[in-house]
C-alpha cells in the first residue's frame, strides 16, 4: 500500500496504473476508520483494480469549530486497516495541499441545501461539494464510494456530478450497523457508555417511524410521537422528517407504493449523530 500526501505523488502512481489498463476506485473518509468504511474499499475493490482511500478532515465543511477540534483522529490506527483490507493507495495530505488559498468557489445546491443538514449545518455542502470535486479532479476514478448514512450528501454529490459531467460511476453503499442498531459512524468513538447506551433509540426511532406510517398517512402525528421519545431518552431531536427517497423533497402524507427516506438527526449531549432508514410505503 502507498501511502502519499501531495497530488503530484499520488498523480504519478495513477499514471502509472491507468496506462497499465487498471480502473480507480475511489473512498473519500475523513478517517477514524470503522467497519462502515471498510465496506466501501470491499465494495470499491469488487468493481476497481486499484483503489484509493482518502484521509483528510475537511476544515471547509465544518460550520462549527468545536465539532472539527473534537473530530477523532486516528491516523495510524486507520493506515493498518487500509491496509488489511487491500488498499492500494491512501492519499492522506495536509490542508495547505488541497487549499493552497482561501476557498472562494461558492456552489448553489437548491432545495437539497436548504432542508435538514443544509439548513442546520449552514456552508457544510459547499464545503463537501468543494473538497470532492478536487478530489474527483485531482483523481479522475471510475468509481467512486459513499455511504448511505449521509443520504443528503450522496444526493449532493449526484447532482455536481451531472452538473458538472464528472465521468465517474457513483455508488451508493448500505449503512452498516452495530449489533444494536447504531450506525456506524467516526463520531460514536466520542461516546461515553452511558451516552452509548441512548443512542440505539436513534435507529429504534427509525424503524418506529416506519412501522407507524404504514398504518397511518398522516406523517404529522408520527412527528409527534417521536419528539415524545427523544424527550422521554433525554436525547436533544434536531430533525426527524419523512421525505421522498429520490429527490428528497418533505412528505407530509404518504402516497402508497411510494419510496420514502425517514431522516433523523440528534445530539446526544454535544455529540451530533444522524441515521436514515428507506422503505417503500
Ligand atoms: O462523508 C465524509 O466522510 C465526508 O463528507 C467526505 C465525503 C469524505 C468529504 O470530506
Amino acid at each position: 500500500m502507498h501511502v502519499v500526501s501531495t497530488i503530484k505523488e499520488l498523480q504519478i502512481l495513477l499514471a502509472q496504473h491507468r496506462n497499465n489498463g487498471k480502473n480507480i476506485g475511489f473512498v473519500p473518509t475523513m478517517g477514524a476508520l470503522h467497519h462502515g468504511h471498510i465496506s466501501l474499499v470491499t465494495q470499491a475493490k469488487n468493481f476497481c483494480a486499484v483503489v484509493v482511500c482518502s484521509i483528510f478532515v475537511n476544515p471547509t465543511q465544518f460550520n462549527n469549530v468545536d465539532d472539527l477540534a473534537n473530530y477523532p483522529k486516528t491516523l495510524e490506527n486507520d493506515l493498518s486497516i487500509l491496509n488489511t483490507v487491500g488498499c492500494d493507495i491512501v492519499f492522506c495530505p495536509e490542508a495547505n495541499e488541497l487549499y493552497p488559498t482561501k476557498c472562494q468557489l461558492v456552489f448553489d445546491f437548491g432545495h437539497l441545501e436548504q432542508i435538514m443538514e443544509g439548513a442546520f449545518r449552514p456552508g457544510h455542502f459547499n464545503g463537501v461539494g468543494t473538497i470532492v470535486a478536487k478530489f474527483f479532479n485531482i483523481i479522475q476514478p471510475d468509481h467512486a464510494f459513499f455511504g448511505q448514512k449521509d443520504l443528503q450528501q450522496y444526493a449532493i454529490i449526484q447532482l455536481l456530478v451531472n452538473d458538472l459531467s464528472y465521468q465517474v460511476q457513483l455508488h451508493c453503499c448500505a449503512i452498516i450497523r452495530e449489533q444494536d442498531g447504531l450506525a456506524m459512524s467516526s463520531r460514536n468513538m466520542r461516546l461515553n457508555e452511558y451516552q452509548r447506551t441512548l443512542a440505539p433509540s436513534i435507529f429504534q426511532s427509525l424503524q418506529t417511524g416506519e412501522k407507524l406510517a404504514q398504518n397511518n398517512t398522516i406523517l404529522a402525528s408520527i412527528y409527534n410521537q417521536m419528539v415524545d421519545l427523544y424527550l422521554d431518552k433525554n436525547i436533544k431531536l434536531e430533525y426527524y422528517k419523512f421525505v421522498n427517497a429520490e429527490d428528497l423533497t418533505e412528505i407530509t402524507t404518504l402516497v402508497k407504493g411510494q419510496k420514502v427516506a425517514i431522516c433523523v438527526a440528534c445530539y446526544i449531549d454535544d455529540i451530533r449523530l444522524i441515521d436514515n432508514i428507506i422503505f417503500n410505503a
